[in-house]
Order: structure tokens, then C-alpha cells, then sequence
């Protein structure tokens, strides 16, 4: 199967995005999980924030011939990032003209707890691939996005990354079946209470470290 996964956040450098699908992928190559003889190609596209995805030829040549597109990406005020959505209005054209239409999920990660935030983005999406005459098969929201995808010590599975591995094995069954999924909403196994401390703690160090004051300045 020709699979490609699109990072669409506007991150330059490390991203909870590109962790998530990178665990996808893994997941997906033979291996313990699923334990497939079939061959899969995977390729990964990035658009950053500056990529204008038509200025690519590599990328459109692996959109056009990919059978599954899976796009990550980070919830937005509730939406999709504006880069994303830019570039997915461009690629509108290229994909009503294809003859095999792709299956499309979303993994959409936000930095709220709760996965459920991402309801709306996925619906989004969503709409989008039926715009576009494409086949929507559903995603994951996953919550806590900024806790998850910086926990390298944890495997998934594993501790708070419990249901995001049991979230992750499910996305990549359907993906390997060629099957839709209800969408998928994932929180970690960790209190609310201390991700919200940890939360308000980690936004005064990094404004510190970028010598922003914490008091208002009007
Ligand atoms: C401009 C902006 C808007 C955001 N809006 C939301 C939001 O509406 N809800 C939410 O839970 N997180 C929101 N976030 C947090 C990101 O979704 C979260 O940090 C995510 O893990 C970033 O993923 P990435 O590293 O793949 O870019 C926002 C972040 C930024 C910078």
C-alpha cells in the first residue's frame, strides 16, 4: 500500500505532529502489532509554514499515486491551522481530478486534556474530503498533545500513553483493512489536575526563557 503522511504543523522544528505519525508508521511496518507480509511505502510530506505544496513536485507526485493519506495536525483555535487549510484548498483541483481517490484520516493533537477538543477539526476535515470527492475514514483527537508527544521515555501503551496506544493500533488496523473508523478521542491516563499545574508552570519558564514579563503590559 502507497501511504502517505502529512505533517501539516506550522512548527519548523520539533513537532507533536510529526511524533504522532511517526509512531503510526512504526506501527504499521511488519512487526509485533501487525504482523502483515504485505509491503507498505510510506512517505512523508511536511509543509511547515512557508511550503506552497503546488511548488512541489515530489509531493504531488506521491499524493496522486498514494492510496491512503493520513494528516496530522494541531488543533488551532478549535480549526485547522491556516497554513494547512491554504494548502488544502490548493490541492482541491489535483484531487477531484484524480481517478482512484484516496482513503483520508486525520490525527489531530491539541493542548487541552481532553481529545475531544478536536471534534470539530476532524468534522472539518471531513468536509473537506467529500468537497474534494475523497474518501473520508475517520481519525483520532488526541489530548494532552504537548504532554504526549514529549514523553520519549514512555512507550505507547504504556503508563498515561495507555489508550493513545490502544488509539494508535486501532488507526493502524483500519488503515492496513482499507476500513473507516469512528473517530477516536484520546485522553491520557494522568489527573487533570496536575496537567493543568504542569500546564501553567511550563508557559511561565518558557516566557522567562524568552524574556517575556508575566505581568500584563499595556
Ligand atoms: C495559535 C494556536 C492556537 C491553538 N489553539 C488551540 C485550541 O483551540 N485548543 C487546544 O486544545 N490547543 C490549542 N493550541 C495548542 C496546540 O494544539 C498544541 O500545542 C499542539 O500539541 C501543537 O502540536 P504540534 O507540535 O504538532 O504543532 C493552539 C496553539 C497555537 C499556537
Amino acid at each position: 500500500m502507497r501511504i502517505v503522511l502529512l505533517n501539516g504543523s506550522p512548527k519548523t522544528g520539533k513537532n507533536n505532529s510529526q511524533y504522532f505519525l511517526d509512531t503510526l508508521e512504526k506501527i504499521i511496518k511488519p512487526g509485533p502489532v501487525h504482523d502483515s507480509e504485505a509491503e507498505h511505502s510510506i512517505v512523508h510530506i511536511r509543509l511547515g509554514r512557508e511550503k506552497d505544496i503546488l511548488n512541489d513536485p515530489d509531493a504531488i507526485k506521491s499524493l496522486t499515486g498514494c492510496e491512503t493519506l493520513v494528516i496530522g495536525f494541531p488543533l488551532y483555535v478549535d480549526g485547522i491551522p491556516s497554513h494547512l487549510l491554504r494548502n488544502l484548498e490548493k490541492m482541491e483541483d489535483l484531487f477531484k481530478r484524480m481517478p482512484h481517490k484516496p482513503h483520508v484520516y486525520g490525527i489531530v493533537n491539541n493542548g487541552f486534556y481532553e481529545g475531544v477538543q478536536c471534534t470539530l477539526a476532524l468534522q472539518m476535515l471531513g468536509h473537506w474530503c467529500m468537497h474534494c470527492q475523497l474518501n473520508w475514514y475517520g481519525g483520532l483527537g488526541i489530548g494532552s498533545g504537548e504532554m504526549l508527544g514529549n514523553l520519549d521515555s514512555v512507550p505507547p501503551g504504556h503508563g498515561p500513553k495507555k489508550s493513545f496506544g490502544t488509539g494508535m493500533n486501532t488507526l493502524a488496523g483500519a488503515i492496513i483493512s482499507g476500513t473507516a473508523l469512528e473517530p477516536i478521542f484520546i485522553t491520557p491516563e494522568f489527573p487533570r489536575f496536575l496537567y493543568s499545574f504542569m500546564g501553567n508552570l511550563g508557559w511561565k519558564v518558557t516566557a522567562r526563557q524568552n524574556k517575556v514579563s508575566l505581568r500584563k503590559q499595556y
